[in-house]
């Protein structure tokens, strides 16, 4: 068995499988380049998440679908089914999640650069709870408060930074004051404000109940001890905002932790994090009723694949490459926005068999940096060949864009 196989992806006959479908089939029938998502593994990753915090905390946990990741109907849909919550960050999300079957009491909506117009909609919306990302925000929603039927009170949560993030490149850390590239990070209240916004809320006449933090996207086990620094100091805000009159329903980890994109990467011990997290809420003594984490990746990461088929091999000044029908920034951006974005590629057509070739997966865009894999070893594809892109389940459809006017590809959920 390789390295990626799982309860949606198999071999068989040295062929793809997507569930019960072999790839060629669903891409004869659905065209190319075709998203595919898995039920079966969508399901797993969500099963093995809830018990990892089962067995780490009596506390009641709500895994919160960030569904910026991927905001396909269907896996909104089967989510909401399964009792998961909602981490939305735009009005369109907040509505594309009602329309799913998720109910308000169950969408926590994390803003940033929140306007007054982003509020009315949100609001509008009653039982949802609202994250507040700044002091200064405070004003808007006094605003918005005070011009309009806004049903009263409003649950709020106050995103506070807590000085250290983690992520697997440096334009998806979220917390701390800079990210290793210097670029200022614009998220959430800083430590000495955060007193100050929960007050204010208050004073607002809203009602705070929770206490947010999201560190960055795609930690590996080297992230651990950061992410465990943070864990410490939530929990130590947390009883802070308890002795000040400010007694927590929920503390809402955020997301960060990801599937493993290639066979190298280190993972993150996702088992040992919950039992952390479940240590400390305890030892402190909280009286929080609730844990909350936001996944994203995990989720919905390995449970998606893009196909694609060779339309020819090209050989250039002794590079190979594998030219296919689809682009980058149309189907899977990754690779070409974040250098260190690594996604399998494999020969769907034939899996394992044959003469092996260094290629680059080169797509049909005007952009050197629209290659899915640089130099990948792989039994050389011929002509019509199918080749699937892993892990194309998080951050690929929902960062797509029609680039060079090429369309967004179809998605199906099998
Ligand atoms: N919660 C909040 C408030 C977030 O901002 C994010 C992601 C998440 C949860 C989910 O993070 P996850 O579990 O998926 O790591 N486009 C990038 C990822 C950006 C993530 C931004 N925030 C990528 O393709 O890797």
């Amino acid at each position: 068995m390789t390295w990626w196989e799982n309860e949606f992806l198999t071999v068989r006959g040295n062929r793809l499988y997507c569930g019960e479908a072999a790839a060629e089939d669903l891409a004869a029938a659905h065209g190319t380049p075709l998203y595919v998502y898995g039920k079966p593994r969508l399901l797993a990753n969500l099963e093995r998440l809830r018990s990892a915090f089962a067995a780490s905390t009596p506390l009641e946990t709500r895994i919160c679908y960030a569904m910026k990741a991927n905001a396909h109907s269907g896996i909104l849909g089967l989510f909401a089914a399964q009792g998961a919550w909602i981490d939305a960050v735009s009005p369109g999300e907040v509505e594309a999640a009602l329309a799913a079957g998720f109910p308000p009491a169950r969408i926590l909506y994390t803003g940033t650069s929140v306007s007054a117009e982003d509020l009315r909609r949100v609001f509008a919306v009653d039982g949802l709870t609202v994250n507040i990302d700044a002091l200064e925000q405070l004003e808007v929603m006094r605003e918005v408060a005070a011009g309009g039927p806004v049903r009263r009170p409003v649950r709020v949560s106050v995103r506070w930074n807590p000085g250290v993030g983690r992520g697997f490149n440096p334009r998806v850390i979220t917390a701390g004051k800079k990210s290793v590239d210097g670029t200022p990070i614009k998220f959430g209240v800083e430590e000495k404000k955060v007193l100050a916004t929960f007050d204010g809320a208050r004073a607002l006449g809203f009602e705070p109940v929770g206490l947010h933090q999201h560190l960055g996207s795609g930690w590996v086990r080297e992230d651990f001890p950061a992410v465990r620094t943070a864990v410490d100091r939530m929990v130590r805000q947390a009883a802070v905002l308890e002795r000040a009159g400010f007694p927590l329903e929920f503390l809402d980890f955020g997301g960060g932790f990801g599937p493993r994109y290639s066979r190298g990467q280190t993972l993150f011990p996702l088992g040992r994090y919950a039992a952390y997290i479940g240590r400390q809420v305890a030892a402190a003594g909280l009286r929080v009723k609730a844990l909350a984490v936001e996944p994203g990746k995990y989720l919905v990461g390995d449970a998606g694949v893009l196909l694609l088929r060779v339309v020819y091999v090209k050989e250039s000044y002794g590079n190979l490459f594998a030219c296919v029908d689809g682009g980058t920034y149309n189907t899977v951006p990754r690779p070409a926005i974040y250098l260190q974005a690594y996604h399998e590629i494999i020969n769907a057509s034939n899996v394992g068999r044959g003469r092996r070739a260094k290629m680059t997966v080169a797509g049909h865009l005007c952009e050197t940096g629209d290659v899915f894999g640089r130099e990948r070893t792989m039994p050389r594809p011929k002509p019509g060949d199918l080749l699937a892109v892993l892990s194309a389940g998080a951050y690929c459809r929902s960062m797509a864009s029609t680039f060079n006017l090429r369309e967004i590809p179809r998605e199906i959920l099998v």
